[in-house]
């Protein structure tokens, strides 16, 4: 499977970790399409580590779903979240064992990546927990890619090695889909502030193909759940959702969709933010001004139809003034040009600027916008 845009759906590890069973997925299914998530583009309806029994069929050799948690198999659950119009996601690992201790398929992985074509998976994110110490990470993800191939289903990999072995570097050429570039993110600003630093460098190896992913959405979550940490304000929740966005980070629903918030369900299905997000060219930002060690950057993305997304952000405590001159995105006051705005966050048209723009903006706020070029 060749994703041409960023993957969006929902996850079960950042709330639910072990506490998923068939109606918690067959409710979250109903939620996606009840509540628009679907419709808006959340495709993906992923059920991570914990979904099966402690060990391997002793006959078969097969991974077993947990029968306690999915006492009708997992095909049926596959064959709702299907018939809801989603697509399905399974869960793996390249070491022996996963993350939190279920079996992983190191030396089984034509067997499992077969498996998981029987239940009618479409995606399998595949960790990178209890592998052998002597073993080549790339060839593990080769490995995983070559099977899926062979199952005889379009089933995509979503790696997650959490950046090791310089994974940018490789992981489009096994085949992948999007690769988790990071550690595990939790529910405060901090975690996901820093998450997405530590990937300023890299985001240009992501484009249509193979996207680099800065791990599930806490957005909404609102301190429940698994990664619950200090949690966050609508403002900071706002910032993450607008920087997964901004960089086409694949858009992975981590809260309880069931009883997401008005305030979450407006901000995850914002047009004007998806639409940057899901921009047919996939192009990275290029920083149009540092400020303070990528504190308070200024981000400028072209996009498809001569439009621009424009983002300031401030990731500092305090409150700041951002100076842009439009010199700086490649628009010099000679060329009688400026740009027209829309605020992505409310649709509201924001005027013409041109040369110079100033935005203020609270302490771990942002603003974005999306742009077209005029005559000034
Ligand atoms: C790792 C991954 C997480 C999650 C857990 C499950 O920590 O990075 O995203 O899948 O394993 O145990």
């Amino acid at each position: 499977m060749f994703p041409k845009k960023p993957p969006m759906g929902f996850n079960t590890w950042n709330t639910f970790a072990e506490n998923i069973s068939d109606e918690m997925i067959r409710q979250t299914a109903d939620a996606m399409v009840e509540k628009g998530l679907l419709a808006a583009g959340y495709e993906y309806l992923v059920i991570d580590d914990c979904w099966s029994e402690r060990q391997r069929d002793s006959v078969t050799d097969k991974i077993i779903p947990d029968r306690k948690k999915f006492p009708n198999g997992m095909k049926a659950v596959s064959d709702y979240v299907h018939e809801k119009g989603l697509k399905f996601g399974m869960y793996s690992c390249a070491g022996v064992r996963t993350c939190a201790d279920y079996p992983a398929s190191f030396d089984h992985e034509f067997l499992d990546a077969k498996t998981f074509a029987e239940y009618g998976a479409d995606f399998l994110k595949y960790d990178f927990c209890y592998r052998p110490e002597n073993v080549n990470g790339p060839l593990l993800y080769r490995k995983m890619s070559m099977a899926l191939k062979a199952s005889g289903r379009d089933i995509m990999l979503s790696a997650c090695n959490w950046g090791s072995d310089n994974v940018h570097q490789w992981i489009r050429s096994t085949g992948a889909g999007m690769y988790r570039s990071t550690g595990d993110i939790t529910d405060s600003f901090v975690s996901f502030r820093d998450i997405f630093l530590s990937q300023i460098d890299n985001f240009v190896y992501s484009a249509p193909g193979c996207f680099n992913d800065i791990d599930m959405l806490t957005v909404g979550m609102r301190n429940r759940g698994n990664v619950a940490a200090s949690g966050c304000t609508d403002t900071e929740y706002r910032t993450e959702f607008a920087l997964w966005c901004m960089f086409s980070a694949p858009l992975m629903l981590g809260c309880d969709v069931r009883n997401i918030d008005d305030v979450t369900l407006k901000l995850v299905t914002n047009k004007h933010l998806l639409r940057i997000n899901q921009d047919e060219e996939g192009r990275p930002p290029f920083i149009a001004r540092y400020g303070s060690d990528n504190m308070r950057n200024i981000y400028f993305k072209v996009m498809s139809d001569n439009e621009f997304a424009l983002m300031f952000t401030n990731l500092e405590d305090g409150e700041y003034r951002l100076w842009l001159p439009l010199e700086d995105l490649g628009i010099p006051v000679s060329s009688g040009k400026g740009l027209s705005l829309i605020n992505a966050f409310t649709g509201e048209d924001a005027g013409i600027v041109k040369e110079n723009m100033y935005q203020s903006l609270e302490a771990h706020d942002c603003a974005v916008y999306i742009a077209k070029i005029v005559d000034a």
